[in-house]
């Protein structure tokens, strides 16, 4: 499984990207959304979770690698989550923070979303962050989602869910 883009190659996660997924994961600012940054056990973690998604579901979230240097600048792809008490798939990204601003979350998500209207039968595909995550929505929304969503809870205060519908996804390649 491989998908590429002007500048990115996304590719299944393996363990040898540890360092490069633990720089991006444990950096405070990159991970003020979450409770609290990744340790080492959480990113291995993480990438055991990516890799068993792959073999059930045939997608997770994917290594990013820029193709002018072969490092791994963060990670993109498609997880099952559960949003609001239905489980629906997200697409989901986190970019290395000295690399913020330069449209690479833009262009590894929108090859993920394509990949999911081309390869597989959902209707829909969503995003859900933090009402804070600015950079988390003004992606969504830079792939053509839009807000549908949007409720109170425990972890996120509130949280934020965008979505695109294959029609609409349709009409933008138009
Ligand atoms: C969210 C994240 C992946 C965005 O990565 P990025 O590579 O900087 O994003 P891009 O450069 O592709 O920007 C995509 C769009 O969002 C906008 N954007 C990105 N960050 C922004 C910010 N902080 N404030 C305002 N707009 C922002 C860009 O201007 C662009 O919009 P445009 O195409 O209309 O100009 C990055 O900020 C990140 O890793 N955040 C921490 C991890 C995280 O919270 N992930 C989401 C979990 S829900």
């Amino acid at each position: 499984m491989q998908l590429e883009t002007e500048r990115l190659i996304l590719r299944e996660m393996v363990p040898g990207d540890f360092d490069a997924l633990y720089r991006i994961f444990s950096d405070p600012e990159t991970m003020q959304h979450y409770p609290k940054p990744f340790d080492e056990a959480k990113v291995h973690s993480w990438i055991d979770w990516n890799r068993e998604n792959y073999q059930v579901f045939g997608f997770g979230l994917w290594a990013v690698v820029l193709k002018k240097t072969g490092e791994v600048i963060g990670d993109c792809g498609i997880t099952m989550q559960n949003i609001g008490g239905k489980i629906k798939p997200e697409i989901g990204y986190h970019i290395r923070r000295d690399l913020w601003r330069r449209g690479y979350a833009k262009e590894a998500a929108g090859i993920c979303q394509d990949w999911v209207f081309e390869h597989t039968t959902f209707g829909a595909l969503y995003s859900y962050m933090k009402y804070t995550n600015i950079g988390s929505y003004s992606t969504a929304i830079a792939n053509g989602m839009r807000l549908v969503e949007q409720f109170e809870d425990d972890a996120n205060t509130v949280t934020k869910v965008y979505g695109i519908t294959r029609d609409e996804w349709l009409e933008m390649k138009k």
